[in-house]
């Protein structure tokens, strides 16, 4: 299956940014995840009063998905007012479970940027480095 038009995902992950709970920061996020047989999980961020306890937008899609059971991921879109690209935990968090995969990132006049996600998070640490530590 082809990748989904980057634009489908955007409206999906902006329409998820509407249900955001950010009273705090007021800065609300939408991601759009589709996996490889096409389906669409979507996440917002869900600010705690507790600051430190908020999940962003990206990692409550990927909880949707994997706890649905997908394990292959296509393409993330995150949205947010002024295209916010993903925070550092995102980061490690999209790499781990989706790999290598496409990461578009929209405003809310429309533009976008992409990248990959391995390119946002260059020299990884991931299962690679576990699955040695029993040989070296
Ligand atoms: N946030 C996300 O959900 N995703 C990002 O890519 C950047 C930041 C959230 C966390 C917090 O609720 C708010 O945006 C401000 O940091």
């Amino acid at each position: 299956m082809e990748t989904i038009k980057p634009e489908l995902l955007r409206d999906c992950a902006q329409k998820a940014s509407s249900f955001a709970h950010s009273p705090f920061s007021n800065y609300p996020v939408g991601a759009a995840l589709q996996t490889e047989d096409g389906a669409i999980y979507t996440g917002c961020n869900i600010e705690s009063s507790s600051y430190g306890l908020t999940v962003c937008a990206e990692r409550n899609a990927i909880a949707s998905a994997v706890v649905n059971g997908h394990k292959k991921f296509r393409a993330l879109a995150v949205y947010s007012m002024n295209g916010a690209t993903p925070c550092g935990a995102c980061r490690q968090v999209i790499w781990d479970i989706c790999g290598d995969i496409p990461v578009y990132v929209f405003d809310k006049s429309g533009r976008k940027e992409v990248y990959r996600s391995g390119d946002l998070l260059p020299n990884p640490f991931d299962n690679t480095k576990l699955e040695k530590k029993n040989n070296q």
